[in-house]
């Protein structure tokens, strides 16, 4: 059975909008389908589909500010019914590496969401085309 995926991308600089572009790539040449949402709101985004949630952090470990009023909306949100893959990207030579994605896989956890894996961390300063490293993570992690 085709699946469909939401994929929320939190981005400040346009990296992370890469890897979701490269991601729907992926999906769709499977034959499942995907939507991408650079502006997420929670009113827009189907709660049955698979979600994969796309962040960069930037200020000193924060989530980009596209992504931090659907960030907010999460929290008075029942996400039971929700699964959802989680992709940070960042640089380890911040103290708060990929916190921004951590703290996404945080909310999405305490409003009852199934996670399908441990958030997936790329360190861009080894990864200098993430959406590469994205792509064969999500090839060997995809569970449907
Ligand atoms: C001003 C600034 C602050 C940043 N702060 C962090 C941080 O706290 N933690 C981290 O892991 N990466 C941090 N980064 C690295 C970005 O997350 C990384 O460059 C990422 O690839 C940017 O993705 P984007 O283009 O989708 O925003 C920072 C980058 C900038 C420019």
């Amino acid at each position: 059975m085709s699946q469909h995926y939401s994929i929320i991308v939190g981005s400040m600089l346009g990296a992370s909008e890469y890897v979701a572009e490269a991601l729907e790539a992926e999906i769709t040449a499977k034959g499942d389908t995907c939507e991408l949402h650079f502006d997420p709101k929670l009113s827009d985004i189907n709660k049955a589909s698979t979600w994969i949630v796309c962040t960069s952090t930037h200020g000193a470990g924060e989530l980009p500010d596209n992504i931090q009023p659907f960030a907010n909306e999460l929290q008075s949100t029942d996400l039971s019914d929700t699964k959802s893959y989680v992709i940070g990207l960042g640089d380890t030579s911040y103290d708060t590496f990929c916190h921004g994605a951590l703290s996404m896989a945080s909310i999405l956890k305490a409003q009852g969401a199934t996670l399908l894996s441990e958030p997936h961390l790329i360190d861009v300063l080894n990864h200098p085309i993430p959406e590469e490293n994205a792509v064969e993570w999500f090839k060997d992690t995809i569970v449907a």
